[in-house]
């Protein structure tokens, strides 16, 4: 996003709270990639998103270490339960020490692993489900979760755009092709509709209709 812009919307939303402020900044410090983390903008959009869902499931595909997991919690109903899959084995400790912080442990259920093996474990009809996961394998998830959406549920993407790479056809970056093929593969499915926002790398929508 334009910088100018980027500040612009800063200034004119609400700020940060401060446990995620501090969960943001501790990421940069102790972990790689920290980038990986959704951060202020996005964070506060998917909040936003869950409390107008109102969710009573949410599943989130890539907790990493747990920024976008605490604003989708945010909106759950009171007696609601996210449940976040993390391939990383060494992310679950911190992610649940900021849990605590953030007032959301009790209603967030972390299982470590690869969604492929633990989605036939999952039992639970979901309202949302946020994916965010590796993006060479949107395809794959979105196949396994979509039996479990509610209909009229909701899936947010994350990265859609991939930083204006999906203009690149026949690139031989495998990511870069993840989110071509699974832009593609949306746009051909019966029984949802999406719609596809330029906000930070672009989130799709998508709405199970039937
Ligand atoms: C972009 S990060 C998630 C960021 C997080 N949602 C946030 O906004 O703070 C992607 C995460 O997905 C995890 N991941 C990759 N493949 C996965 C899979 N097959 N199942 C579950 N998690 C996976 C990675 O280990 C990484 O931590």
């Amino acid at each position: 996003m334009d910088r100018q812009l980027e500040k612009y919307i800063l200034d004119h939303s609400v700020t940060e709270d401060p446990v995620l402020e501090d969960l943001y900044r501790q990421t940069h410090l102790r972990f790689v990639n920290p980038n990986m983390a959704c951060g202020h903008l996005q964070g506060k959009f998917l909040e936003m998103i869950s409390r107008m869902v109102n969710p009573s499931y949410i599943l989130e595909i890539g907790t990493f270490t747990g920024y976008s997991a605490i604003c989708l919690a945010k909106g759950l109903r009171s007696d609601g339960m996210l449940i976040t899959v993390e391939a990383n084995d060494e992310l679950a400790g911190f992610s649940r020490s900021y849990f605590i912080k953030a007032g959301v442990a009790s209603k967030i259920k972390s299982i470590t692993g690869r969604l492929q093996d633990v989605a036939p474990t999952i039992q639970e009809e979901f309202d949302l489900v946020y994916i965010d996961g590796d993006k060479r394998e949107y395809i794959e998830y979105f196949m396994l979760i979509i039996d479990k959406v509610r209909p009229g549920g909701f899936i947010v993407a994350d990265n859609v755009l991939w930083g204006g790479k999906v203009f690149e056809k026949g690139t031989k970056d495998q990511q870069t092709k993840g989110i071509i093929d699974f832009n593609e593969m949306v746009r051909k499915q019966k029984n949802i509709e999406n719609i596809i926002l330029p906000l930070r790398d672009g989130i799709m929508l998508i709405r199970k209709t039937l």
